[in-house]
């Protein structure tokens, strides 16, 4: 694919998660050199814009070195009357002569998807692209089961092969992420310890220390649980549990994880600790002053497989918290502290929250950690970037397949239901949820590692 001529088509080129994230991958990639020599990047969306107007934009956004402007050389814009626009779709086609592999990226909200990809169809049924075609295409993916079956439906009725579709869901591209089969691939005392007979529970954290940020309105109709913790932290969750394949192709890794999915029971509202920070709906894009939407979850779940039965697996993600952190903690048996750490942000980490002799004279224990950190000088790339690679590398393994989605909102989608019309437990922004958190995290079996301060990771 690196020598043959690529053309990019970015739906919703002039949005906020295209200037956020895709233009910054694209950039990102074509700076390391890993977009082939003939590249051509076009943005496509309803806004009025000239080629002109998108790279003013970009160049305002997207963080960039005095090389921006080659960059920019590359990227055109043609705006279209809905995402439906077959003649605006195949204008820019007709305007690539040399064309080999497709990449679309459908940066564009989920009501207007299939429009999209029924467009796209249609328009490459009279353009010959001799190489191949891969269609990113970004969460939401529905709502609940149905909308999620509807979804998958309409693209297979569209004709699209399961292998052209990238479901992204950018926590498989962070770096710690990525770690976790390596890490349990290449290190036979973790093969040891991964299992009920030394992990007590399972803890998987997310904490954002802001609240909605302008975006209270779409926030306001997906809630914490179906935005961060359906995918992202249920992926991290099956990358934990998943039996290891005796290979790591993405076939094998997502059966893998279809599998842990299917053995889960459905997730019980008695189980589900809501909460929403005070101010919330003052938010002015939300329209419901009295509205219901968790902004904290906290819940447990289970993996009935032989190795888990029993082990509370806890996916706990709040916003307007008191700090960013997302970690993974496996907790030792019989210890509320022994824990192993696999943070994922603000900085990648691995650490074995431990107790040790006081140094000195003393006999008495204190907490301290061993661990890998990542510093400062240990650059790992954006997961976008990352992502982005291994679709044009035609690498499946961190990308959501449709069995797996299926699977995830069939667990989640009884327990949403149940909790549309609960009132969430108030919080202050700023603490790290609820005051009925801690005893909650007790009764499962989830204690507290000892944590190495921030600042010297
Ligand atoms: C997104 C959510 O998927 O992930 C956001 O929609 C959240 O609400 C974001 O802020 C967090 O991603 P990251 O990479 O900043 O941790």
């Amino acid at each position: 694919w690196f020598t043959q001529p690529l053309l990019v088509l970015v739906f919703g080129a002039s949005g906020d998660l295209a200037k956020k994230k895709t233009y910054p991958a694209l950039y990102d990639l074509w700076q390391r050199g890993l977009l082939p020599r003939q590249t051509l990047i076009w943005g496509f969306a309803r806004t009025k814009w000239t080629t002109q107007q998108l790279r003013v934009h970009l160049c305002r956004h997207v963080e960039h070195s005095d090389r921006i402007h080659r960059f920019l050389d590359l990227c055109y814009y043609r705006h279209g009357k809905d995402y439906g626009d077959m003649s605006a779709i195949s204008s820019i086609f007709q305007s690539c002569t040399k064309l080999h592999n497709l990449l679309v990226y459908l940066a564009i909200p989920p009501q207007v998807f299939t429009d999209a990809t029924l467009a796209l169809k249609q328009v490459l049924s009279q353009s010959r692209v001799p190489g191949f075609v891969r269609v990113v295409l970004e969460k939401p993916f529905g709502h609940d089961s149905t909308s999620c079956q509807n979804l998958l439906d309409s693209l297979k009725e569209q004709q699209w092969k399961e292998s052209e579709l990238y479901r992204i869901d950018h926590y498989l591209g962070k770096e710690m992420v990525q770690n976790i089969l390596m890490l349990r691939y290449n290190n036979s005392w973790l093969q040891h310890i991964w299992n009920k007979d030394v992990i007590q529970s399972v803890h998987i954290l997310f904490k954002e220390p802001f609240g909605t940020d302008g975006r209270g309105g779409y926030f306001d109709s997906i809630g914490i649980v179906r935005d961060i913790c359906q995918n992202h932290l249920l992926q991290i969750l099956t990358l934990i549990a998943m039996e290891l394949p005796k290979q790591l192709t993405s076939a094998a890794v997502r059966d893998a994880k279809v599998k842990v999915l299917k053995s889960m029971p459905v997730l019980r509202p008695r189980d589900c600790l809501l909460g929403q920070y005070e101010g919330y709906s003052d938010d002015p894009t939300i329209a419901d002053k009295n509205t219901k939407t968790p902004t904290y979850v906290c819940l447990r779940s289970f993996v009935n497989i032989p190795t888990w039965e029993g082990v509370p697996f806890v996916l706990e993600a709040g916003k307007a918290l008191d700090e960013r952190l997302c970690e993974a903690r496996l907790f030792f048996r019989g210890s509320g502290t022994n824990a192993l750490v696999l943070r994922l942000q603000p900085q990648p980490a691995i650490f074995l929250s431990t107790n040790m002799k006081r140094p000195g004279f003393s006999m008495s224990p204190i907490h301290t950690h061993m661990g890998i950190e990542y510093g400062e000088h240990c650059i790992v790339p954006e997961a976008y970037t990352r992502l982005l690679l291994d679709v044009l590398r035609g690498e499946q393994a961190s990308f959501v397949r449709d069995d797996e989605l299926v699977a995830a909102w069939e667990l989640f989608t009884p327990l949403l239901k149940s909790i549309e019309m609960r009132s969430p437990i108030k919080y202050q922004p700023g603490m790290d949820g609820p005051l009925e958190r801690e005893n909650l995290l007790k009764s499962m079996e989830v204690g507290k590692p000892w944590s190495p301060p921030r600042a010297s990771l």
